[in-house]
């Protein structure tokens, strides 16, 4: 399968599927505790109806949106994704590249491959930047006193991953970064080997926005162990309202779930939420 020969999110879903060793499919394709949420959350989409009013003159069409102060060619952005590198050689690189291009709004992971820096010269357009609340209250300053001066438009905190989800294909394959495969797992690697091969031959993964902080790429410290150990479970509203405060921009809330919290995001001076269950990947 070709990408040319791609029409839809299922056919890119049954390339990856063909191309990426197994541990890595599942864990973008996977997600928490049998996987409920996430079927749900497909059928509540497809569950959806769009209404269209007729006869309105389309001969043009305008698709822009203003999304948290942001003007975008479309109602569509890129929301932040982990780890990119892993699933591609080029990453975050194409996905920002693209996100330019259609002049829509870009968003960099904590946990992204490429710094945020890089991103933004990359996509010429407005960037989120996607934050975990660390214990360590200085490196959470640095990190916004970094993405700050970067220019980020957007600070988004995620509020739904206070603790690593239960991410049972991930357990099977024995998925984790850095990559402690069990033998079914180095298996899936050996026979796709033009993955590894890439992966082998372009630049090292690192994770720009944490390596000044945490020794993840080099080893020391796993994903999991990240969020255990250095994510702040004890994180509350009025927490939130000092960063908000600090940030002083527009601010958003990542994995609101019900009309109350809304509203104190609301409260405390958000002026953007997204409604998220982390893809089900969480809880
Ligand atoms: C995930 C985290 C890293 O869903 O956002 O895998």
């Amino acid at each position: 399968m070709r990408l040319s020969q791609c029409q839809n999110f299922h056919d890119f879903r049954r390339m990856a599927r063909q191309r990426l060793p197994g541990p890595i499919f599942n864990y973008i394709d996977g997600a928490a505790d049998d996987e409920t949420t996430y079927r749900r959350n497909t059928e509540a989409f497809e569950a959806c109806d769009l209404v269209p009013d007729v006869l309105r003159g389309v001969a043009d069409v305008d698709m822009s949106v203003t999304v948290m102060g942001q003007k975008l060619a479309m109602p569509v952005y890129c929301s932040p994704t982990a780890l990119q590198r892993l699933f591609h050689h080029d990453g975050e690189r194409a996905v920002a590249a693209a996100a330019g291009k259609f002049g829509t709004m870009f968003g960099v992971s904590s946990l992204g491959t490429v710094s945020l820096e890089e991103a933004r010269q990359i996509s010429g357009g407005p960037q989120v930047y996607q934050f975990y609340f660390h214990k360590d209250r200085g490196l959470n300053r640095d990190m916004m006193a970094r993405a700050k001066a970067a220019g980020v438009q957007v600070m988004m905190l995620t509020v739904d991953s206070i603790t690593g989800g239960n991410r049972e294909r991930d357990k099977r394959t024995g998925f984790a970064i850095p990559f402690r495969l069990n033998l079914a797992g180095i298996a899936q690697f050996a026979i796709k080997p033009a993955w590894a091969i890439n992966y082998a031959t372009h630049e090292r993964f690192r994770l720009p926005q944490l390596d000044g902080h945490v020794d993840m790429g080099g080893g020391a410290m796993s994903i999991s162990r990240y969020f255990t150990e250095m994510l702040d479970p004890a994180m509350t509203w009025d927490d939130v309202a000092a960063m908000v405060r600090e940030w002083g921009g527009q601010f958003c809330l990542k994995g609101i779930m019900s009309v109350e919290d809304a509203r104190r995001a609301v409260d405390i001076g958000c002026t953007g939420i997204v409604l998220s269950n982390h893809g089900g990947r969480q809880l």
